[in-house]
C-alpha cells in the first residue's frame, strides 16, 4: 500500500492539462482544453478538460474521469501504477506502508514466478531455434503449418525436447528453487524424480497486460491419443485462469483503435490472425468465457465478435457467453467458421484478404441468430416456440443499462417481427424480466419490504413502458441533480447558514435517495462536514472507489449548458446556474419530496382499498388530503423553475 501521505503529495501536484495533455493534443478553449478524443474515432475535437475542476469528458463517447482514471483507462494501469507513475513523473518519494507477511509472501512468490517463466521462455526459444530436435521436429512443424518466422518470434514460441529433464537441469543449476519450479508448472515431481512437465511440445508463452509471461500452453506436436492436446500451466499467484485472455497484450492497441474484439478459441487461431493482419484478436481458451474476461473486454471496447466453429459445440459454447456479456453492457456479434474448420485453418485456406472480408459480411448480430437457430429447431411446435419467446425476452431484459434502452427497444421490434408475434406482447414480457430482477434487487439492498415484492404489490408495477422507464431512471436523474446540487453549492450562503445545512436538513434519513451509490456519496459527505471539513466535489475525484469517483464526474458532467429556462437576463447579464443556485437547490429538493409524497399517496390508495371500516377509510380520505396539499405547495414552490 501507498501511504497516505504519499498519495498527498502526488495529488497536491497533478496538473490535468499537463498529464492529459502528453497523450492528447490540447487546444485551450475558453476556460476548458479541447482535443480529439483518445477513446473513439473521431475527425472533429469532442474531448474536453476541465482544469479547474480537475477531470476530463469527452461528449463524443461519454467516456470521463480524472487524471487517474485517465491513466488507468488510457494506459490500462492499476490505481497503484497510475499512482507511481505520476508520483516518478512529479518527483515524489513513494512510501509504502508496511504489508503483511501474507501479502508479501504472495508478492514474493509473484516476482519470482514471473522471473523463472522469462527464464524459461528464452530457454525454450533457444532450443526451438537452435537445437537440432527443435529445428528438426518443431519449428518445420510450425513453418508446414504456416506460421512465418517473424510471427514465431514475435509471439516467443518456443519448443521442449522429449528429454525427461532437460529444463530441469538447466534451471535448478541456475539455483531456481524446486519448490518455484514446481509452482510453476514448468516441472514436476514423479517417483521421487524431478522431470519436465512439457515434452515434445511447442510452448506458447501467455503474457500479462505488461507482456511479461504468467504461464504456458504446451502443445503436442503430434496428437496422439495417450497424452493430452494441450498442457496449460496450472492455477498459481500470477497465472489465473478466468482472467485470462489469451494475446490481449498484443492485441490492446488494435481493439482500442478498431473499437472491436474478435473472439476466438486458441493459440493458433489468434497467431494466424495475426499473421494475416488482423490484429484485434484474443482467445479464450476453449472454455466458456467468465465475467472478468468480458470485463476485460470492456475495459477497451463495447463491441465483441465471437468467431467461432459451425459446429454444434461450437455454437453451444458461444451461446454460454452471450447473457453474460449483455450483462457487462457488450454488444455481442458473431461468425461462424464453415465446413469444420477454425479460423486458423481457414485463413490458411482461403487468404487473408479473403478471410476479412468474410469476417465483415457474414458477423450477424447474436440475439437474432439465437432467434433463428431455435425457431428453426422448433419447427411448428408451439409449446418450443413458446419456451423460445421466454428465453428471448429474458435475454433482452439484461440489456438494461439506460444508454443501451434504444437498442433493447431495436431488439425487441425485430425479435417480434423473427417471431411472428405482438411486439406489444414481447415488450410486456421483457418488462416482465426486469421488474423481477429489479424487485429482487430491492429485496437485497432492503429498499422495500420483502413483502412488498409479493403477489399482493402486482398493481403497483408499472404496466406502461415509460412509467417503468421513469421508475428505473428517471429518479435516478433526479436522485442525481440532489448530489450535484449539494457537490456544487454545499459551501453556499443559505440565509445564516450554508446550503448543505438545508438540504442535510431536508434530506433527513437516508429514505429520500434510493440509489445505493449516492447515498454512499451522501453519507461521505455528511461525514466530511460533520469533522468541519469542506466537501466539493474534487475531494470525492481522488479517492482510491473509482467507482464512486467516476460517478461523482459523470453527475458533474460539464461545461454546463444553459437550458432555455435558465437564460434569463438579469440587468443586460446571463444568469448562470451559479447565479440561480438557490432555485436550483429549492427545486431538486422539491422535486425529490414530490416523489416521495406520490409513493405515499400510491400506497394510502391501496390502503384505503383494502380497508375495512369507515373509521379506517375517513382517515385514509385525511391522509389523502393532507398528501395532496402538501403536493400542491410544492408545486407552487417548484413554480417557474423547471429543472431538467
Ligand atoms: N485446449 C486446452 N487443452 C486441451 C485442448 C484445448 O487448453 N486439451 C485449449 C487451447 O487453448 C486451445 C483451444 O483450447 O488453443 C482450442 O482447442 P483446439 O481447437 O483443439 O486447438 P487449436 O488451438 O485449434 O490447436 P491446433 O490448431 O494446433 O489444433
Ligand atoms: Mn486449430
Amino acid at each position: 500500500m501507498i501511504s497516505q501521505n504519499t498519495i498527498q503529495q502526488i495529488l497536491s501536484r497533478i496538473d490535468i492539462t499537463e498529464i492529459i495533455g502528453g497523450f492528447v493534443k490540447l487546444k485551450k478553449r475558453g476556460a476548458n482544453y479541447l482535443g480529439l478524443c483518445p477513446f473513439h474515432n473521431e475527425k472533429t475535437p469532442s474531448f474536453t478538460v476541465s482544469p479547474s475542476k480537475e477531470i476530463y469528458k469527452c461528449f463524443g463517447c461519454g467516456r470521463s474521469g480524472n487524471t487517474i482514471s485517465f491513466l488507468m483507462e488510457h494506459e490500462k494501469y492499476s490505481y497503484v501504477e497510475a499512482l507511481k507513475w505520476l508520483a516518478q513523473k512529479y518527483n515524489v518519494e513513494v512510501e509504502e506502508t508496511e504489508s503483511s507477511p501474507e501479502v508479501k509472501a504472495m508478492q514474493q512468490a509473484a516476482d519470482s514466478l514471473y522471473i523463472i517463466n522469462g527464464f524459461a521462455q528464452k530457454y525454450f526459444a533457444e532450443q526451438l531455434f537452435s537445437s537440432d530436435e527443435g529445428q528438426n521436429i518443431a519449428l518445420s512443424y510450425l513453418k508446414e503449418r504456416g506460421f512465418r518466422e517473424e510471427t514465431i518470434k514475435k509471439f516467443q514460441l518456443g519448443y521442449g525436447l522429449e528429454e525427461r529433464d532437460a529444463f530441469a537441469k538447466v534451471a535448478l543449476a541456475a539455483q531456481y528453487n524446486q519448490d518455484l519450479l514446481q509452482k510453476s508448472g514448468l516441472v514436476v515431481v514423479r517417483d521421487g524424480r524431478i522431470s519436465d512437465n512439457y515434452r515434445g511440445r511447442i510452448i506458447f508463452p501467455v503474457h500479462n497486460q505488461t507482456g511479461k509471461i504468467q504461464g504456458f500452453g504446451a502443445r503436442l506436436i503430434r496428437n496422439n491419443d495417450r497424452a493430452p492436446k494441450y498442457i496449460n500451466t496450472p492455477e498459481n499467484e500470477i497465472y489465473v485462469k478466468s482472467r485470462i485472455l489469451y494475446g490481449m497484450y498484443f492485441a490492446r492497441q488494435a481493439i482500442d483503435k478498431m473499437d472491436e474484439c474478435l473472439l476466438v478459441e486458441g493459440y493458433t487461431d489468434v497467431i494466424s490472425l495475426h499473421q494475416a493482419g488482423i490484429e484485434n484478436v484474443v482467445a479464450s481458451g476453449g472454455t466458456s468465457l467468465t465475467h472478468d474476461q468480458l470485463r476485460l473486454i470492456r475495459k477497451y471496447t463495447k463491441h465483441l465478435t465471437i468467431i467461432y466453429d459451425g459446429d454444434q459445440a461450437g455454437v453451444k459454447a458461444a451461446l454460454r457467453g452471450l447473457d453474460m456479456a449483455l450483462e457487462e453492457g457488450l454488444s455481442v456479434k458473431l461468425v461462424l467458421i464453415p465446413d469444420n474448420d477454425d479460423p486458423d485453418s481457414y485463413v490458411n485456406k482461403i487468404g487473408a484478404s479473403a478471410f476479412r472480408e468474410f469476417i465483415a459480411t457474414s458477423r450477424k448480430d447474436f440475439i437474432l441468430f439465437q432467434i433463428e437457430l431455435a425457431l428453426r429447431d422448433a419447427g411448428a411446435d408451439s409449446n418450443k416456440k413458446a419456451i423460445l419467446v421466454n428465453q428471448i425476452a429474458e435475454t433482452i431484459s439484461k440489456i438494461n443499462k439506460a444508454e443501451d434502452f434504444t437498442l433493447q427497444q431495436d431488439y425487441i421490434r425485430k425479435s417480434a417481427e423473427l417471431l411472428k408475434i405482438d411486439e406489444a406482447g414481447l415488450l410486456g414480457l421483457v418488462n416482465k424480466f426486469i421488474r423481477d430482477r429489479v424487485g429482487k434487487f430491492e429485496t437485497k439492498a432492503g429498499m422495500v419490504e420483502p413483502s412488498a415484492s409479493g403477489p399482493d404489490s402486482e398493481q403497483a408495477i408499472p404496466e406502461n413502458e415509460d412509467e417503468l422507464f421513469n421508475l428505473l431512471f428517471r429518479d435516478e436523474m433526479q436522485e442525481r441533480a440532489i448530489i450535484r446540487s449539494l457537490l456544487e453549492f454545499g459551501m453556499k450562503p443559505w440565509e445564516e447558514r450554508k446550503v448543505a445545512d438545508y438540504m442535510l436538513e431536508e434530506l433527513g434519513d437516508h429514505e429520500m435517495i434510493d440509489n445505493t451509490d449516492l447515498n454512499k456519496i451522501l453519507d461521505i459527505y455528511k461525514n466530511w462536514y460533520g469533522q468541519g471539513f469542506e466537501p466539493t466535489a474534487k475531494n470525492f475525484l481522488y479517492q482510491e472507489d473509482q467507482h464512486l469517483s467516476t460517478m461523482v464526474v459523470s453527475i458533474m458532467d460539464f461545461p454546463y449548458e444553459l437550458s432555455p429556462n435558465w437564460k434569463e437576463h438579469y440587468e443586460g447579464k446571463i444568469l448562470t446556474r451559479e447565479d440561480l443556485y438557490k432555485e436550483e437547490v429549492i427545486s431538486t429538493i422539491s422535486y425529490l419530496k414530490l416523489r416521495k409524497i406520490k409513493r405515499l399517496m400510491e400506497m394510502n390508495q391501496k390502503d384505503l382499498e383494502k380497508s375495512h371500516t369507515p373509521e379506517e377509510q375517513v382517515m385514509y380520505i385525511e391522509t389523502h388530503k393532507h398528501l395532496k396539499n402538501m403536493e400542491k405547495e410544492l408545486l407552487a414552490q417548484v413554480g417557474t423553475v423547471i429543472v431538467k
